[in-house]
């Protein structure tokens, strides 16, 4: 039988992610058709039967092994930790439909700060009764996503917690009928953007706690009205022009920050995600930007648009058609110096970064991976055209805040040579070069424009259509990098299967304990695992392998880079990825399409014990798994705990959630979970 006779009839796109979800946090994607209508396949695509149905074997791709530098990576010899990575000693925790968070037995879990704590010391006490724009400008955002942990320098014990506000659920977070539309309207604009927190070490090994306002002159809240600036090679161009911004260069806010990235010099990146659902127009859309729009899904009239457009006219395409290539950015924000201007690297491209990460290549050049978090959108890497100075000091500092301006920015295409003659889902790839600071590769298109229209410059040059690309991290240890590949629900129906994306089918459970059904598309995502040709990550060749099939291990497809299946944890839909400091991967997932909370998962990349996928943590009800980071010392495990609660039909008076049950409402919250005898995390 094929699987498109094992097809249920019509299944929900949206699955077991809850509408509301879908609705506040991408501005209900899955409804619309996928805005890229490039056509692109490639010669692999014609073999997608062939390939749907092969079963998958393999094992790591080769790469040369490699050493930490500096947080960074180069190739290097062998490392000692390459055998010590093989064990992660916990207690999975089974799947579940608690409201809370679930930690292995041994474990605790405190909340380091939730939506509504104060940020600025002017802030006053959070009252859900009594919400303002300016109190909520002052205090934590919603929707906490993004989380980095950056030691202060000077300071022992003390460190910078930056994390992004994704989104805002105004159904959950307002009272009925306490506030106007408008109010709700300007509440939410402020919960949006970006926290800076200091925080020190808590009492127990491994916990962490808030300094309190008045004690630090480091914490920032980042707003839709923060001023930030465009830099690098678009900056300037007419297209970035508003009434309210003649140069081109001054933007207010950013919006929809989704991952982000770390860099080796101290400053953090946050991806403009699903950008395109805070404008609508009054009165018609520009013509000469209908292509773009519509490349990026922005439309006159969006189901459930937010209505921005009444309090702030920018949002209104018909009184500003620019402003929305003002958003879709990589931010770089310097979390050390709170009166510092964000900017906004252009040369990074425009599209919905779910985050940036960095590394280095051989030849000391700045490597940035970002992707594109969109139904058959395309993976991307940016490599400087300077190199990276290590020495620390203000200077080269300075220096190294200026590499993301200028650079190739590259998008990949998978199997583009010869057809792989292995049974395994693996193979080669390249990297595409789009345009650099100087110079563009894309017939018809100028530099500015393949970066205002990455898609559409990617379009052109035949990239991949991938399964919705997240997080794409570096491994500090063996320097492959890995890619979440979410789920792709169309893929097998508007677009065929290729070796990189090979499922047209999954198996899903439509609820806790229910059974497992066969949907169309890929359902459960992927991880995937590239290794840049030499180990040198400004190489145009990679190999690539999937190293997870994800989904519940009994269902056949389902593949655990070789692990006996019988002995890992059920996962569904990766989203972020992190390391440890011996290169065992960690594994967020948002919307879990078994039936049960999401959560957090641990898995060794070598050894004996690759893909032996555990379990560590989940989530409450309705919440979906972000930030994870893994403290440098290994004591600690952070998350943000998104959206609790976050189930169809819930409002404030009727909350699916009320985690971390300080209310009678959920907040959305970042966790550090730490070993209660003040052992390292997973030992
Ligand atoms: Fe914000 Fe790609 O999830
Ligand atoms: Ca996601
Ligand atoms: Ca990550
Ligand atoms: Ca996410």
């Amino acid at each position: 039988m094929s699987p498109r006779q094992l097809l249920p009839l019509a299944p929900d796109p949206h699955a077991s992610r809850s509408r509301m979800t879908c609705r506040f946090r991408c501005g209900n994607a899955c409804d619309h058709p996928e805005p890229n209508l490039s056509g692109n396949t490639h010669i692999q695509d014609l073999l997608t039967h062939a390939v749907a149905r092969r079963s998958v074997l393999g094992g790591a791709a080769a790469g040369s092994a490699t050493l930490v530098v500096g947080g960074l990576v180069r190739p290097d010899a062998a490392t000692a930790s390459e055998a010590r990575a093989e064990s992660l000693t916990f207690d999975p925790v089974a799947p579940n439909r608690r409201d809370n968070v679930t930690v292995p037995v041994g474990y605790d879990y405190d909340v380091v700060i939730a939506w509504g704590d104060k940020v600025n010391e002017g802030a006053p006490r959070f009252d859900v009764y009594d919400q303002t724009p300016e109190a909520q400008a002052q205090q934590f955002g919603y929707n906490c996503d993004y989380v980095s942990v950056l030691p202060i320098p000077g300071k022992r014990g003390r460190f910078a917690l930056v994390v992004n506000h994704e989104y805002t659920d105004e159904f959950l977070m307002f009272p009925t009928g306490r506030y106007s539309a408008n109010q709700i309207r300007r509440i939410a604009m402020m919960a949006h953007g970006m926290s800076v927190v200091e925080i020190e070490r808590g009492r127990r090994p491994g916990s962490y706690e808030r300094v309190r306002p008045a004690r630090t002159s480091l914490n920032r809240r980042i707003t839709v009205a923060t001023e930030c600036r465009l830099t690098g090679p678009a900056a300037g161009d007419r297209r970035l022009k508003t009434s309210a911004d003649r140069s081109g260069t001054r933007v207010l806010g950013t919006l929809n920050n989704c991952a982000g990235g770390t860099t080796p010099w101290g400053t953090v990146l946050s991806g403009e995600e699903n950008f395109n659902q805070y404008f609508e127009a009054s009165a018609g859309l520009d013509p000469r930007y209908v292509e773009s729009y519509e490349r990026y899904g922005i439309e006159a009239e969006p189901d459930d648009g937010r209505g921005w457009r009444k309090v702030d006219p920018r949002f209104d395409l018909s009184e500003e058609p620019h402003e929305p290539f003002r958003f879709g950015w990589i931010l770089e924000v310097d979390p050390f110096d709170p009166s510092s201007t964000p900017r906004k690297r252009t040369m990074l491209g425009r599209l919905k970064h779910e985050g940036a990460t960095i590394a280095l290549s051989d030849a000391g050049r700045v490597v940035a991976y970002t992707g594109d978090d969109e139904r058959g959108d395309y993976m991307y890497r940016f490599v400087s055209r300077r190199r990276f100075r290590d020495s620390g000091t203000a200077a080269d500092r300075r220096h190294n805040m200026q590499l993301l301006d200028h650079g190739t920015l590259y998008v990949a295409r998978f199997n583009d040579e010869e057809e792989d003659p292995a049974p395994e889902y693996d193979g080669v790839g390249r990297w595409i070069p789009l345009c650099s600071d100087r110079e563009s590769f894309v017939a018809g298109m100028s530099v500015a424009d393949v970066l205002i229209d990455t898609r559409l410059a990617a379009d052109k040059v035949s990239a991949t259509r991938m399964d919705r690309p997240e997080d794409v991290e570096v491994n500090p240890v063996n320097g492959k990098v890995y890619a979440a590949l979410t789920n792709n629900s169309d893929r097998g129906t508007e677009y065929p299967a290729d070796e990189a994306n090979p499922l047209e089918s999954s198996m899903v459970r439509e609820e806790f304990g229910g059974p497992l059904v066969t949907a169309s598309g890929n359902r459960n995502g992927y991880v995937l695992e590239m290794t840049p040709r030499g180990g040198n990550h400004g190489a145009e060749r990679f190999d690539w392998v999937l190293m997870l099939v994800c989904g519940d291990p009994a269902a056949p497809e389902t593949y655990f880079a070789g692990f006996p299946k019988e002995q890992v944890s059920p996962i569904s839909c990766p989203d972020n990825v992190t390391f440890d400091r011996r290169g065992n991967l960690w594994i967020s997932t948002d919307g879990n399409q078994l039936g049960s909370n999401d959560g957090m998962f641990a898995v060794p990349t070598r050894g004996a014990n690759r893909g032996k996928v555990q379990q560590f943590l989940t989530v409450p009800l309705g919440a979906e798994t972000c930030g994870p980071l893994i403290a440098r010392d290994g004591q600690t495990v952070f998350n943000a705990v998104q959206h609790p609660g976050e189930i169809d039909g819930a409002t404030f008076e009727n909350q699916a959630s009320t985690w971390p049950h300080t209310d009678r409402f959920p907040r959305p919250a970042v966790i550090a979970t730490y070993r209660v005898d003040g052992g390292r995390v997973g030992r």
